[in-house]
């Protein structure tokens, strides 16, 4: 696998769709690294949370072909485990019709690994990477490009990230005793896709590998290496499915908007 891994479709797309007739407007300067190489302990199912079924495909499928259409992204790598390579080629990639080239790159131990690994696959004529969970299938073009136009838009900034305003009163507590209750209009849930000019990004995975740091997202990185990241304001739709009820509530969205 890594970047000689199997890569396919080049092509213009055939769809007329919507985000598609802006294409001529908009950069596609970003690759794509979609993680797809956990082993979904908390959702516990054997086949993986990745590969379950959600409206008719394996869950990993809906978030590859929300970056497929997205105008910004001429790449895609996704980060799987080297003995689900196969699987992936076979039961996700052989029944999508993609525009854009894929190509596998090996997982790693953590998520961060993975991430490095992917990034390891992504030319460097393309200046931004989208670092996307495949675990988040309800992922849709307008947010991936609010992500990528805004760090395209201003030059200060190493990064932009979706993230939600968080809506709960929050506590700092310890062990079972709340020690204060912060400000909460400063607090926002972070999510994916996080897009970086892709050189900073090696440079904190590069740095964060030397000195084993172990962040919890890929924006944490590259604001200790002092990176200006900025936040875009995303919707409670875009879950991560991490228990089996999450698969529910996503399969839900999924079929309200397919109605729509
Ligand atoms: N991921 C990855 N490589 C790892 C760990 C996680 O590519 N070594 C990916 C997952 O496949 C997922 C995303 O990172 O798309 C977010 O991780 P998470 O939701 O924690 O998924 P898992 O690690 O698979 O789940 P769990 O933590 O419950 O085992
Ligand atoms: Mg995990």
């Amino acid at each position: 696998m890594g970047a000689a891994g199997p890569s396919r479709g080049a092509g213009p797309c055939a769809c007329a769709c919507a985000e598609r007739t802006d294409e001529a407007a908009v950069a596609a300067d970003t690759c794509a690294i979609i993680v797809a190489g956990g082993s979904g302990e908390r959702f516990g199912d054997p086949r993986g949370k990745q590969f379950v079924n959600l409206a008719g495909l394996p869950l990993m499928s809906w978030s590859i072909m929300a970056f497929d259409r997205a105008p910004s992204v001429a790449r895609i790598v996704i980060v799987c485990a080297p003995d689900r390579a196969a699987q992936v080629e076979k039961d996700v990639l052989s029944r999508l019709s993609l525009a854009k080239p894929v190509a596998l790159a090996p997982s790693g131990e953590t998520r961060q690994e993975s991430v490095r690994h992917g990034l390891d696959a992504t030319p460097r004529d393309l200046p931004l990477v989208a670092v996307h969970d495949a675990a988040r299938p309800l992922i849709e073009v307008e947010q991936i490009e609010a992500a990528c136009g805004a760090v395209r838009a201003d030059e200060s900034l190493a990064g932009a990230i979706l993230a939600t305003r968080s809506v709960d009163t929050l506590k700092l507590v310890e062990g079972t005793t709340i020690v204060a209750t912060p400000d909460r209009s400063f607090y926002w849930a972070a999510q994916t896709p996080q897009v970086f000019r892709r050189r900073v990004l090696l440079a904190a995975h590069k740095a964060a590998a030397h000195e084993d740091y172990q962040g919890t997202d890929d924006a944490s990185l590259v604001e200790r290496m002092g990176g200006k990241v900025r936040v875009v304001e995303s919707t409670r739709d875009n879950i991560k499915v991490t228990l089996p009820e999450d698969l529910a509530l996503a399969e839900a969205t999924l079929e309200r908007r397919l109605l729509a």
